[in-house]
């Protein structure tokens, strides 16, 4: 057993922010404890497989090549469609049976690539978030990106925004006076409103409100309104048990400001968030999962938090 007495939950996880990958594009990725090839066919559609090859296990992500919707392996040419099936052989006439590379649900919205990870492999039974506000009138086009690679597990991570007595310790924040968590089939639905400084503009004082829904582990999208208001998407990304690659997504409202004016607003108002979400690092590197913490009556919905996440795993699959 390492760190983590859990698996991979299922669930969906961003893989790529949608500008990354251009049409004919290729990307290879390690996540789920796996190596995984991105591509964005002809088409525009986007395809994730497993990344070595069913032939003789070549990296399809190392060297392979977009025709169409299709990529071509590096190594002896066979060609796989977006579903992962081989179409041609270049130098057979049957095809084996088996000639498979296992391909992952996709969905792409909000201008994030989501992959479907589930331990048995079994068809999606929820939906990534929509985004309506990304590429709408009055919005900034394009996320403004950060990402890190980090220690911990995404259920550690989501356990942190009902953990309400470590703002205060670690964001230098009361613990909202206005807040409220609902755990709702695959989602948690919460919103909390407080005021913090703005460090990157000035300390500033910001009075925010955000809503967030949680749509299993892998992700979060936030509607934030203070002196801006902005839209969140943070993704949770397992490589494998005990690391996982953090991806965070800022958007905001123009509300009549120029595109150059709102460009640096936005870029210093997400750098403050970004420097909070760093702030919990240190903790989630080092810190133990206790199974059977010790809490009080000032603590957070941790058992709540813990029966919900319970159920992206699948029994035998710890590791
Ligand atoms: S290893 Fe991919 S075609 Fe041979
Ligand atoms: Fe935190």
């Amino acid at each position: 057993m390492g760190r983590f007495p859990f698996g991979i939950p299922y669930g969906w996880y961003p893989v790529a922010w949608s500008f990354e990958l251009e049409r004919g594009a290729v990307a290879k990725r390690r996540y789920f404890a796996r190596e995984l090839v991105l591509f964005r066919g002809d088409s525009g559609a986007v395809s994730v497989l497993d990344a070595h090859c069913p032939h003789l296990g070549a990296h399809l992500g190392v060297g392979g090549k977009v025709e169409g919707d299709t990529l071509r392996c590096p190594f002896h040419g066979w060609r796989f469609s977006g579903d992962g099936q081989c179409v041609e052989i270049p130098y057979a006439n049957r095809k084996p049976a088996q000639a498979r590379a296992f391909a992952y649900p996709v969905r792409e919205s909000g201008g994030v690539v989501w992959a479907w990870y589930h331990p048995k492999r079994a068809e999606p039974c929820f939906e990534p978030p929509e985004i309506p506000e990304y590429g709408a009138d009055d919005w900034m086009g394009e996320w403004t990106p950060y990402e890190w690679t980090v220690k911990t597990h995404p259920q550690e991570v989501a356990e942190n925004s009902v953990d309400w007595p470590h703002f205060h310790e670690i964001h230098h924040m009361e613990p909202p006076p206005d807040r409220d968590v609902r755990f709702e089939g695959h989602e948690i639905r919460w919103h909390a409103a407080t005021t913090k400084s703005v460090s990157t503009l000035d300390g500033a004082a910001d009075s925010i409100r955000v809503v967030g829904r949680n749509p299993g582990l892998g992700c979060s999208y936030v509607r934030y309104s203070g002196m801006g208001d902005s839209v969140i998407v943070m993704g949770m990304t397992p490589i494998d048990g005990e690391a996982m690659h953090m991806r965070f997504g800022v958007i905001g409202k123009k509300n009549g400001r120029s595109d150059s004016e709102m460009a640096s607003f936005q870029k210093a108002y997400a750098d403050d968030m970004a420097l909070a979400v760093e702030q919990d690092f240190p903790i989630w590197e080092n810190k133990v999962y206790h199974a059977a913490p010790r809490l009080c009556d000032g603590d957070g919905p941790v058992p709540d938090f813990r029966r919900w996440a319970a159920q992206f795993y699948v029994a035998d699959d710890a590791r």
